[in-house]
């Protein structure tokens, strides 16, 4: 199959609305990551995205929505709290896990009785969900357990010859993928970290509970955190603030071949992404502002895989804001978390 990647025009999306309506896939852009989208009523199709991405058929997806009146198609027994975080965040970065109704195949919510809902706010992936006239369930567009990708580019070099369309939208906005959370516990419980921050989740519903992701009940309630995840094919080591540089040059001193991400701040003088030839070492500089840090992460870790680095050294940022998914995702690609868990194909 050829995979072509075509700019998110009109025409495009028609086209893609068209391959969605025939129970195909289609690679699209979201203010968030790039998603992999089928009709998510449809089994067959919904198969197809789980087979292009090698995705274990466990672990449930995302139903994409484009209006909040599309909500009770796919969810039912929705606790009042949930409108309030609707007029607040949709649409956006918030995905709320809920009661599924008979409309959802058992193969979109990984055989859960919950299904996980999102209205995202990207124009593309608003007009794609419009004219396929579906709600479209999406993961990541990534193979599975590789860094999410966040340009079209991306999304190409993990799935070309395995879909038929890639929608071109430029790079993501956020970065990293919607925060979810599971409204049908009390309080709700936040199962992955995302674009909206705990303190913004807060600040609307008072209590709710954040699970590490060492607890084996995060596994048991969203089942796509209990693998090593956004990974990049180098080793991923985390390090305290201002102990990269010598960590990886030890690293270097042994010969291996290094990459370091930091935050602008700690270094000065310093170029991003310049190798030195001497020592094997290149210097990922991150912005000091978490937002365009998040932007950047997943495109950071390809680039030093594409580079050939066999480990990469990254400082801890601090866990507040989106500071905690940037830290929950690089914790998840750096080390199983459960050790019976299995590891992606
Ligand atoms: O930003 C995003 O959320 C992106 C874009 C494309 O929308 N999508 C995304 O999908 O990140 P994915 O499949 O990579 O992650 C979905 C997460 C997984 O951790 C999965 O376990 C969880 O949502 N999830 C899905 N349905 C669930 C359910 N019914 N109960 C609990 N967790 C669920
Ligand atoms: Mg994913």
């Amino acid at each position: 199959m050829r995979t072509e990647i075509l700019p998110a025009n009109e025409a495009a999306l028609e086209r893609a609305a068209q391959i969605i309506r025939s129970a195909g896939v289609v690679a699209f852009p979201t203010e968030t990551v790039y998603g992999l989208g089928a009709n998510a009523l449809n089994d067959q199709a919904v198969r197809k995205i789980f087979h292009a991405k090698e995705r274990p058929l466990d672990d449930p997806l995302i139903v994409h929505i484009a209006h909040t009146q599309q909500l009770t198609l796919v969810a039912c027994h929705i606790p009042s709290r949930v409108w309030d975080l609707i007029e607040r965040f949709w649409p956006g970065p918030l995905t709320l896990v809920l009661p599924k109704t008979e409309r959802v195949p058992p193969v979109t919510t990984g055989g859960l009785e919950t299904v996980a809902v999102r209205a995202p706010a990207h124009p593309v992936a608003k007009r794609l969900i419009e004219l396929s006239g579906v709600p479209i369930a999406a993961p990541s567009a990534n193979l599975f357990g590789r860094p999410s990708p966040t340009t079209a580019q991306h999304v190409w070099e993990d799935l070309n010859g395995r879909i038929e369309l890639i929608l071109d939208g430029g790079p993501t906005l956020i970065g990293v993928e919607s925060t979810v959370v599971d409204m049908t516990q009390d309080p709700p419980v936040v199962l992955r970290p995302g674009g909206v921050t705990l303190e913004e989740l807060r600040d609307v519903l008072g209590e709710v509970r954040l699970l590490s992701p060492s607890d084996r009940e995060a596994a048991r309630r969203s089942p796509g955190t209990r693998w090593r995840h956004y990974a990049p094919r180098a080793k991923l080591l985390i390090v305290e603030p201002g102990q990269a540089e010598s960590v990886a040059g030890s690293l270097v001193a042994q010969g291996h071949r290094v990459g370091v991400v930091l935050q602008k701040s700690e270094v000065r003088g310093q170029q991003s992404g310049v190798r030195d030839q001497r020592s094997e070492l290149i210097v990922e500089l991150m912005p000091s502002d978490v937002q365009s840090y998040a932007r950047r992460l997943f495109a950071v870790l390809r680039e030093l895989d594409a580079r050939g680095v066999e480990v990469i050294v990254v400082e801890k940022i601090a866990e507040r804001g989106l500071g905690r998914a940037i830290m929950d995702r690089l914790r998840r690609a750096s080390a199983l978390p459960f050790d019976n868990s299995p590891s992606p194909q």
